[in-house]
Order: structure tokens, then C-alpha cells, then sequence
């Protein structure tokens, strides 16, 4: 339950909060952001109601409350396994979906306009990082754009055997993308390995609240 409302605390404040900067910056990325919050609200309320049912259903012993609580917890765990399953069946499909989709955004880095810079910008901060240049083929894929943003591409020794001369700089040799899918697959891993943990502590919710429901019921 205080997990619910410090949630709910927090993605309301952000939400508020957030106002003020409207004016400032518009666009796609605030309407993601705002998306984001509400869904946060969203489950930060659920995860409250369900702790107050649980936690009040079994002080005030109330059969009603817990047999609410253990109805909650089954469709979370019931939606959680659906989406196991889809994730898993669909599997496939989705890599083929993020491949395309990185495909076709290599277009965005030759361009100029909002959308572009977005990924542009969050394509500097991966090359940085990882140590590659470009999507799928390499700096080329810059284009036009390739002066102004070199920077993340750049190597730090001139005699490095995985960097390249091109158009006036040395830089990384390899292109992003098998980098982009190991990192998105590093990140499902890990959100499943949450779902997983979190499946278990609902089974343990579900089975005490069970037990409990029948206990008052023998008094
Ligand atoms: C990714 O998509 C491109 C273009 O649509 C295709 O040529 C390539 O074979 C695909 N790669 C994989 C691993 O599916």
C-alpha cells in the first residue's frame, strides 16, 4: 500500500511539475512523457487499492475485502502470464518489427527536422558508449549530417584497428545495430526476470489470502 501511494506521489508531482516546461519544449517527447505518468499513476493507484484491501482485509478479517484483494492479484497474474505468452509466440515477429524499424530510421539520420534530432540524439549518446558509428553501415549512414555530429564517432587513438578513416576523421568501424538489438534483448531479460519475481510474490499473496479467507470462514 505505501509503495502504491509513493508511486502515485511521485507520478502525480512529475506530472504536475512538468507543466511549467510546456511552453519551452512541445512535441512528441512531452506527449510520451505525459503517456509515461499517467500509466505510472495508473499502477501506482491499482498497486495502492489492492495493498489497502489486502492489508485491511486481513486486520479487520473481512472476507469480502480479501476475496477483492485475491480477485486483483489473479487478473494482474492472469494479464502478466497473457503477456508472457504473447511476448513469447510473437517473439519472431518482434525482432523482425525492430529490425525494420532500425532500418528505416537510418533515414532520420540524414535529416534535419524535429523527429530526426530526437534519434539522432539518442543515437550519439549509444555511439558514445558502445563504440560504433552509424546504424547499418557505418558512418555513411550520417550522410550530410556526418560533420556536424562525428564527435561520439570519433576514435580516442588514431592506430586503432577497429576505426576507419572517413571524410576527414577516424572513426569507429562498426555500425550500431547488432548493438541495439543485444541492448534491447539485455533489457526484456531483465524485465522479465522482474515479471518472474514478481509472479512468485503474487502466488504468495494469492495463497495467504486464500488461506486466510477460509480460516474466518471456519470461525
Ligand atoms: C533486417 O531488415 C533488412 C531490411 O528490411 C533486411 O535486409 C535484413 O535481412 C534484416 N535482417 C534480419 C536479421 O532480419
Amino acid at each position: 500500500m505505501l509503495c502504491g501511494v509513493l508511486i502515485l506521489a511521485i507520478a502525480i508531482w512529475v506530472r504536475v511539475s512538468k507543466d511549467d516546461q510546456e511552453i519551452i519544449s512541445s512535441g512528441d517527447e512531452v506527449t510520451n512523457f505525459y503517456v509515461a505518468a499517467d500509466m505510472l499513476i495508473s499502477v501506482g493507484a491499482i498497486i495502492m487499492i489492492l495493498g489497502f484491501l489486502g492489508c485491511c482485509g486481513a486486520i479487520k478479517e473481512s472476507r469480502c475485502m480479501l476475496l477483492l484483494f485475491f480477485i486483483g492479484l489473479l487478473l494482474i497474474l492472469l494479464l502478466q502470464l497473457a503477456t508472457g505468452i504473447l511476448g513469447v509466440v510473437f517473439r519472431s515477429e518482434s525482432e523482425r518489427v525492430l529490425n525494420s524499424t532500425l532500418y528505416e530510421n537510418v533515414k532520420l539520420l540524414r535529416e534535419t527536422s524535429e523527429e530526426a534530432k530526437v534519434f539522432q540524439q539518442a543515437l550519439i549518446e549509444f555511439q558514445e558508449k558502445f563504440k560504433c558509428c552509424g546504424v547499418v553501415n557505418g558512418a555513411i549512414d550520417w550522410g550530410n549530417n556526418f560533420q556536424q555530429n562525428y564527435k561520439s564517432c570519433e576514435c580516442p587513438t588514431v592506430s586503432d584497428s577497429s576505426c576507419i578513416y572517413y571524410e576527414g576523421h577516424f572513426v569507429y568501424k562498426q555500425p550500431c545495430i547488432s548493438l541495439i538489438k543485444d541492448f534491447v534483448i539485455k533489457h526484456i531479460i531483465i524485465i522479465v526476470g522482474i515479471a518472474f519475481g514478481l509472479a512468485v510474490i503474487e502466488m504468495l499473496g494469492l495463497v495467504f489470502s486464500m488461506v486466510l479467507y477460509c480460516q474466518i470462514g471456519n470461525k
